[in-house]
């Protein structure tokens, strides 16, 4: 077991099967270049309000800098007994500052540390997700130019219904996307990370200064709600909530792929490098890219129920529960991740059988509602004409 960050107070050693259960640096290591920046901007503080001198101020400064360029490098190495990545990167310094180290924490709460760390990562992926996003809507557009005026069967019901065009198809598609692209940049856009809530009720460092020195000063601002900044987890509820909805696109776009390439509809070619075969059957070409994403969606609604449910009735301030939002973000974020990824590529691989289409085009029904709008132009009711067409299709069914 590493060092802690506690531990005065008792005379007991920590239960080693506890220890393990409790510990969250098995996934907190991914806030590692969030958590360094906490550090930083507090190093400053301190120095501000001369709790620390320059010198030991630029010692610091500089064990941690190293630090934040293995983990730019992907050189940094968490270790695992460490409690968490608080912990981990406090120990770090210390065996690059020595004794100074000690000092790094000074009035510091890793529930401060926590929410800052998570609102940064939110930040940051929440950006790359909307341009992930954008990356789809151009390929949808590629779509739609490559069959600009090509018509397909429209359904209601998953009943032939009218005729429509591909590109309206494609552009309900690109509706819902644009409008989870429009909810994320919100939410990305009015995310701002505070530092300086202490364990709850904020202390004497002050981050002003600090913050203006920084490079992203702007997201930063000094906590005034310190209660309030270490007890919810709104954004990360948020954040996997617009996740959610993304998801329930991306699983319908998926269904109507699977449907639509079947051998029953054949609309569609699915574009092989992202199928799979058969290890008995030879003839197969399987839509797993396709299915997975579609269950998927079960896991990212469960990780937004699992948070939601994790918050619900926590007393105020900040309880070790929320430790266990972690994992449902990091899931959520990193499947949708690759999601969108790969779906902006199989969407420009997609192939439309147009004489497939073509034959099933000429099936009257589909002219039905026009066939009665002409009556009604003749002067027929809308009631009327419904039914005249209506026991037309009838007649020819039988
Ligand atoms: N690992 C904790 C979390 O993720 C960090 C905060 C711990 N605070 C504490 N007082 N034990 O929420």
């Amino acid at each position: 077991m590493a060092k802690k960050l506690w531990g005065g107070r008792f005379k007991k050693k920590i239960d080693q099967d506890f220890f393990e259960f409790q510990k969250s640096i098995q996934y907190d290591h991914k806030l590692a270049k969030y958590d360094i920046v906490h550090s930083l901007l507090h190093v400053a503080a301190l120095a501000d309000a001369k709790l620390i001198s320059n010198s030991e101020k630029q010692s610091l400064l500089s064990a941690l800098k190293k630090i934040r360029e293995q983990i730019k490098n992907n050189k940094f190495k968490f270790n695992p007994d460490s409690e968490d990545i608080h912990t981990d990167i406090h120990n770090k310094v210390e065996n690059m500052a020595g004794k100074l180290a000690l000092k790094l924490h000074t009035l510091r709460s890793r529930n401060d540390q926590v929410a800052f760390d998570e609102k940064s990562y939110c930040y940051a992926k929440s950006g790359d997700m909307i341009d992930l996003i954008g990356a789809i809507t151009n390929s949808f557009q590629y779509l739609k130019n490559k069959y600009k005026n090509n018509t397909i069967v429209g359904y209601t019901h998953t009943q032939r219904a009218q005729k429509i065009f591909f590109r309206d198809y494609v552009n309900a598609y690109m509706g819902m996307f644009n409008k989870d692209k429009e909810r994320l940049i919100k939410f990305h856009q009015g995310l701002k990370i505070s530092i300086g809530a202490g364990a709850l009720a904020g202390s004497l460092v002050k981050y002003n200064k600090a913050i203006k020195q920084f490079p992203e000063g702007n997201k930063f601002y000094q906590s005034v709600n310190t209660v309030y900044d270490v007890s919810e987890r709104d954004f990360v509820i948020e954040f996997i909530s617009h996740l959610s909805i993304l998801q329930m696109h991306l699983s319908r776009l998926a269904e109507d792929f699977i449907l639509y390439s079947t051998k029953e509809f054949n609309f569609i070619d699915l574009p092989e490098e992202f199928c799979t075969g058969s290890s008995m059957m030879p003839h197969k070409k399987n839509p797993d890219f396709l299915e997975l994403v579609r269950g998927y969606t079960g896991r990212i609604y469960g990780n937004l129920m699992s948070i939601l449910t994790t918050m619900k009735g926590l007393p105020l301030a900040y309880n070790r529960d929320m430790q266990l939002d972690k994992e449902p973000l990091f899931s959520s974020v990193e499947t949708i991740e690759g999601e969108l990824k790969i779906m902006a590529k199989f969407i420009k691989g997609i192939k439309l059988n147009e004489a497939v289409i073509k034959e099933v085009l000429k099936d009257e029904e589909l002219s039905a509602v026009e066939r009665a709008e002409k009556l009604v132009i003749k002067g027929i009711s809308f009631k009327k004409a419904h039914d005249i067409i209506g026991r037309g299709v009838r007649d020819a069914r039988i």
